[in-house]
């Protein structure tokens, strides 16, 4: 069985002072930065592209880099994300016009390689490309925003993901990303994630009460614990 991995997505985070909240959720107890990249053409929205992730590493960073590209067309900006010091770099089959060589791509840069499905998107490309993935993300909303709320369906998809994943045997990990909150994430965790992208859930939503990033990350993985014990 995978590890628990905590990915607090960036996108909800203090965009001002990036490099300090980087750093105070990695203390908090956080595995892994969950880093988003929208185009505003894959998706209505415009965010942030390789010189930040770059940066981040400049800044100190050590952890893993998730990147999940939102970015249509993809290729074109993998090997800056490679360089830029990607750990792992995801993309929506939608988005590129040939699955297979795009992970081909993300491996021989030297990254990790993972695919995204969207709430509406089966699961039908892993009959080809599973043995080929680390990671297959399954999205619980539908990409461009934070702060969404949880599609219930993605409970019977993560349970099919995780079927196809133990079925193939290799140690590949089920992501889940979308409305992730300390109150669903036991759910989520018995439904087969082991890798959990939360937003709004850890960096809270702008004007609210912020609870400390220690506490709602330990409040996570207690109950993702007590789920994968
Ligand atoms: C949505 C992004 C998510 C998003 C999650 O397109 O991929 O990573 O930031 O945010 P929350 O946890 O607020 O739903
Ligand atoms: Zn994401």
């Amino acid at each position: 069985m995978q590890s628990t991995v905590i990915a607090p997505s960036i996108l909800s985070a203090n965009f001002a002072k990036l490099g300090e909240e980087v750093d105070k959720v990695l203390a908090a107890g956080a595995d892994w930065v969950h880093f988003d990249v929208m185009d505003n053409h894959y998706v209505p929205n415009l965010t942030i592209g390789p010189l930040v992730c770059e940066a981040l590493r400049k800044h100190g960073v050590s952890a893993p880099i998730d990147v999940h590209l939102m970015v249509e067309p993809v290729d074109r900006i993998i090997p800056d994300f490679a360089k830029a010091g990607a750990s792992l770099i995801s993309f929506h089959p939608e988005a590129s016009r040939h699955v297979h060589r795009t992970i081909q791509l993300i491996k021989a840069e030297g990254c990790q390689a993972g695919l995204v499905f969207n709430p509406a998107t089966s699961l039908d490309a892993l009959d080809y490309v599973l043995e080929d993935l680390d990671l297959v993300l399954l999205m619980s909303v539908n990409p461009g925003f934070g702060g969404q709320s949880f599609i219930p369906s993605a409970l019977d998809k993560l349970r099919e993901a995780r079927a196809r994943i133990d079925a193939c045997g290799k140690p590949i990990r089920l992501e889940i990303d979308g409305g992730v909150k300390a109150e669903n994430i036991a759910e989520i965790a018995r439904a087969g994630a082991d890798t959990f992208v939360a937003g709004s859930a850890i960096f809270g939503h702008p004007g609210s009460e912020k609870e400390p990033y220690a506490q709602i990350i330990s409040r996570m993985r207690a109950a993702v614990d007590g789920v994968r014990a």
